[in-house]
């Protein structure tokens, strides 16, 4: 992945300014770079045949502020500000297809657990990045192992909030999976079932029908997860999305693939080094991935898009 350093972005918005790329930075002291303290977002926007566009902006916001909501991280800007902030960033840098990521998090106050009066810092950054897990694997699928690493339980941290310090257990079991000659891993959640990729949601296909971890599973619910569920609908599968899936039950699946909105539809080929139907992209993916790529290529339904005026 190329680093930030071969990339020509020059700004970065940092509560209610902007900043050169070089000077958008933080104390040391910055409490959550101690506890983990902030809530984030990854979005794409797209360079569409209506123009560039935010895909599901709107949605991606919402989760922004409820995430924050257990942490009383109180977020000064309004939807409306970091929507125009966010806009205003692509116009300068001239970025239509780019991969967008807002975080809000305890700043340089104290250092106590407690917040106590740590200010709530936010801030937008933008820059181009391609496939998440590299082009090939959209077409010919990735091969992951299942973590040795559980995911948390939602009776110990809010798994439906994207938190930032939660992260430190993707990266665990994304590093040990490519320790390992994989791409990426699947985890399970406390009681052993299927929860989601580090950085994806998973559905499996069988006998023409599609299944993904139900919301209780200690998954994050993701925004490309309902995007996929309703072009699947749209399409006419039956999908159901509020299952348990067993381990086991990876290994017998006609097809699976994860969704994520840096991953978007991306194959799973194999797992533990077992072919996962025929060892590559199934047919039920390749739709509903194409389904996908329509969509984001077309930008017309515009519920779903946010477009940027030039
Ligand atoms: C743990 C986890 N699960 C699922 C997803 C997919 O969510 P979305 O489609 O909203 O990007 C992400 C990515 O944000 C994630 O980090």
């Amino acid at each position: 992945m190329p680093g930030f350093e071969d990339m020509d972005v020059d700004t970065i918005w940092m509560d209610g300014e902007f900043v050169d790329w070089e000077n958008a930075q933080v104390h040391v002291l910055t409490h959550a770079l101690h506890y983990g303290s902030g809530v984030f977002e990854g979005v794409r926007a797209y360079d569409t045949d209506n123009g560039p566009a935010i895909f599901r902006w709107e949605e991606h916001l919402e989760r922004l502020y409820e995430s924050a909501k257990p942490y009383d991280l109180d977020i000064e800007y309004t939807p409306a500000e970091l929507t125009e902030a966010t806009t205003e960033l692509l116009r300068r840098e001239d970025l239509a297809s780019c991969y967008i990521r807002p975080i809000a998090y305890y700043g340089y106050h104290e250092l106590g657990v407690s917040p106590g009066d740590s200010p709530t810092d936010v801030t937008i950054a933008a820059w181009p990045w391609g496939a998440y897990l590299g082009e090939e694997a959209l077409e010919n699928g990735v091969e992951v192992m299942v973590s040795s690493w559980r995911k948390h339980a939602s009776s110990q941290v809010p798994t439906n909030a994207k938190t930032t310090g939660l992260y430190v257990n993707s990266m665990l079991a994304g590093e040990e999976a490519r320790r390992n000659g994989f791409t990426e891993a699947i985890v399970l959640n406390k009681e052993g079932n299927v929860a989601e990729g580090p950085g994806e949601n998973l559905f499996l296909v069988r006998d023409g029908e599609i299944f993904t971890p139900g919301l209780s599973e200690s998954i994050l619910g993701g925004i490309t997860r309902d995007t996929v569920i309703t072009l699947a609908r749209e399409h006419g599968y039956t999908v159901n999305d509020d299952v348990s899936i067993s381990r086991g039950e990876l290994h017998t699946a006609d097809e699976l693939f994860f969704t994520g909105s840096a991953a978007e539809v991306t194959p799973i080929r194999q797992v533990d080094n077992v072919e996962i139907g025929s060892g590559t992209r199934g047919p039920v993916t390749e739709e509903l991935q194409s389904a996908f790529f329509d969509l984001v290529e077309a930008g017309e339904r515009e519920e779903w898009f946010h477009y940027i005026e030039q």
